[in-house]
């Protein structure tokens, strides 16, 4: 019999990939920068899996090429708005995703950038290398206190709350908004507008859906306190980066620092990349070598599950295999 055949759409940590082992026909996608997306439709004709990271973009297109032997996507990543979820859905195709397994990750980064905008990390490196640094100064870069500040967080899903005992931690004081009812007596939780008004520090941890999309705009920049920082390790067109750019180069917010920007990758001729109190790093909130081999892992028992046929462990669409699309067949 023949093992089902499976596109991996780059290479992956080995822990991952060695479950698959002997038990699919892996096709891997070798090259550092993502398959363009004409290579990625040709590669995906007639395959039983689709494993993808956030950098493949999964559209009626892509499923269209893979065509009707395609039983499952299986992401590593926990976001998903690079997939055409409904789409998926409709053909009966799970989709598979790696909540949980990098939240301290991506909330450790989210708090190594808080304290390296509060503290202006960033222009106190610079002052140094560019030999700035004459002597000790009462008054030199001076930044903000984390005990006894107020930080908003906006998105309260297992990254936000991660996010929020570190601040805890640190002595702030944690504001949050969320669609739902948040039963945590250690936070309060608030309308945007309020948090965005009263946050010395806002850190967004919401998916990027139709309604988040530029939900920090320029009058949500300008309800911001002068003196506030904006923190982005979601995704980056929670942001519209215009009206970021305006409200830093003018001071209507003191700084910014950013895991995640629109587009990725930043060109390095972005205006963003001009203003010292805006920090960038290349979207790596989930990158150490522990989470990133725990994604591969829940990745791929994703893969195998759906290959089977069986329900995914930790899918997006649990309902894909009622779906009444044209590829849906009856049920195993
Ligand atoms: C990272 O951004 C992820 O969605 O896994």
């Amino acid at each position: 019999m023949s093992l089902p055949r499976v596109l991996l759409t780059r290479r992956i940590p080995e822990a991952g990939v060695a479950l698959v082992r002997g038990r699919v026909e892996l096709d891997v996608w070798e090259d550092e920068l993502p398959p363009p997306s004409e290579v990625l439709r040709q590669r995906a004709r007639g395959v039983d899996g689709l494993w993808v990271l956030l950098t493949d973009r999964v559209d009626h297109g892509l499923l269209d090429a893979a065509g009707a032997r395609l039983k499952v996507v299986s992401s590593m990543s926990v976001g998903v708005d690079h997939i055409d979820v409904a789409a998926c859905t409709r053909r009966g195709i799970p989709v598979g995703h790696t909540p949980d397994v990098l939240t301290e990750s991506t909330a450790d980064l989210a708090f190594a950038l808080i304290l390296a905008a509060a503290r202006r990390l960033p222009e106190a490196a610079a002052l140094v290398k560019d030999g700035g640094w004459k002597t000790w100064s009462p008054t030199l870069l001076l930044g903000l206190e984390l005990s006894g500040a107020t930080l908003g967080i906006v998105g309260f899903g297992r990254i936000g709350q991660a996010v929020a005992r570190r601040a805890l931690g640190f002595g702030m004081r944690v504001l949050v908004t969320t669609p739902r009812q948040v039963v945590d007596p250690t936070v309060t939780q608030v309308p945007l507008e309020q948090l965005l008004e009263q946050g010395d520090l806002v850190s967004l941890h919401c998916p990027l859906t139709p309604g988040t999309r530029h939900l920090i705009d320029a009058a949500a920049l300008g309800r911001m306190k002068s003196s506030a920082y904006l923190v982005n390790t979601a995704r980056g067109p929670v942001v519209d980066p215009k009206a970021l750019h305006h409200a830093l180069s003018t001071h209507r917010i003191a700084g910014a620092a950013l895991d995640v920007t629109d587009p990725e990758p930043m060109s390095k001729d972005d205006p963003l990349l001009a203003l010292p109190n805006c920090l960038v790093v290349p979207h790596i909130a989930s990158a150490t070598v522990q989470t990133r081999d725990r994604m591969a892992v829940k990745s791929a028992q994703n893969l195998l599950a759906g290959l089977e046929g069986g329900p995914l462990p930790w899918t997006v669409n649990p309902d894909a295999k009622k779906g009444t699309g044209y590829f849906s067949g009856p049920e195993k």
